[in-house]
């Protein structure tokens, strides 16, 4: 399969060339889960005024990310409305971006809105594809299953991510999927099971150019080792879940504000996952000696 190549070359430069260094940051957004229909989300979450603050933190952001990725549950209820909205939303940002789908999206309506960007395979039903023009080589997944909440990675799908790592082995690879493939300990979370997990972890195992694997679905900021590299779970735009660890409570979500990670890489550093916390925190103050 040929590289998918994208209008993303405008961009690309822009880190190494406004710092003077070899490198690009990449900033990944999840679980938006946009209603626009006036209902707020569960009654309580205004999940457009979420994403337009997340987007304004991306922008206002120094130096400014490179790429954004969007790791799916884009739309809550997945209507053709939501994904318009979402798709002029995330053309205000001033970076590129590229989006996969969750559990909660539909493939037709993703397919149909995003097509003029480009990196959609143009046949298949899967959704996956790769980003080759930048430092770092990006492999976007499709986890969703058929009728159920649940991730999966089926032979072909497997099959297809093997062919792409084998393409180019030497170069730094993140690899974006919308559900995380291991368990939490978020006990309402684990009872959704992700198919094909354990052959996941072999392949990525046998491609050890993957930085790091990325993912949504859970909505916590969490990290775990996994098929020799790093995997982490990414906070939603919109809510969380509540961090309870104990096996057998029932879901519950909180209104804790977002938690962007931000992806730097650089020739001498690798990549470094840091995190950007929405709020207002105040100034910046100088880190003096303490006075008293
Ligand atoms: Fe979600
Ligand atoms: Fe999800």
């Amino acid at each position: 399969m040929p590289a998918r190549r994208v209008c993303a070359f405008v961009f690309s430069s822009f880190t190494m060339a406004t710092y003077g260094y070899n490198g690009m940051i990449i900033a990944q957004i999840s679980d938006l889960h946009l209603r626009t229909d006036g209902h707020k989300l569960k009654g309580i979450v205004d999940s457009v005024g979420a994403l337009d603050a997340v987007v304004r933190h991306l922008n206002a952001l120094e130096p400014r990310p490179d790429v954004v990725l969007a790791t799916g549950d884009l739309a809550n209820k997945a209507h053709v409305q939501d994904y318009e909205t979402l798709e002029a939303m995330l053309r205000t940002l001033s970076m590129a971006f590229y989006v996969i789908p969750g559990n909660h999206d539909d493939r037709a309506m993703m397919r149909d809105v995003f097509a003029k960007d480009g990196y959609f395979p143009p046949d298949g039903k899967f959704l996956h594809y790769t980003v080759e023009d930048w430092p770092v080589r990006m492999i976007a997944l499709d986890t969703k299953a058929d009728r159920r909440d649940g991730g999966e990675m089926c032979p072909e799908r497997l099959a297809w991510l093997d062919a792409r790592l084998g393409e180019q082995p030497d170069r730094p690879t993140v690899v974006f999927m919308h559900h995380p493939p291991f368990k939490t300990g978020i006990g309402f979370m684990d009872k959704q099971h992700f198919d094909g997990a354990e052959d996941f972890e072999a392949l990525i195992r046998r491609h050890p150019q993957v930085e790091r694997i990325v993912a949504g679905h859970l909505h916590r900021t969490i990290s775990k080792r996994f098929g020799g590299t790093v995997a982490s779970v990414c906070s939603s735009s919109a809510f969380q879940m509540a961090l309870d660890l104990r096996p057998d409570v029932g879901s519950s979500f909180v209104k804790e504000p977002p938690t962007i990670p931000i992806l730097l890489w650089r020739d001498d550093t690798g990549l470094v996952a840091h995190h950007s916390q929405l709020g207002d925190f105040g100034p910046r103050h100088p880190f003096v000696r303490d006075p008293l």
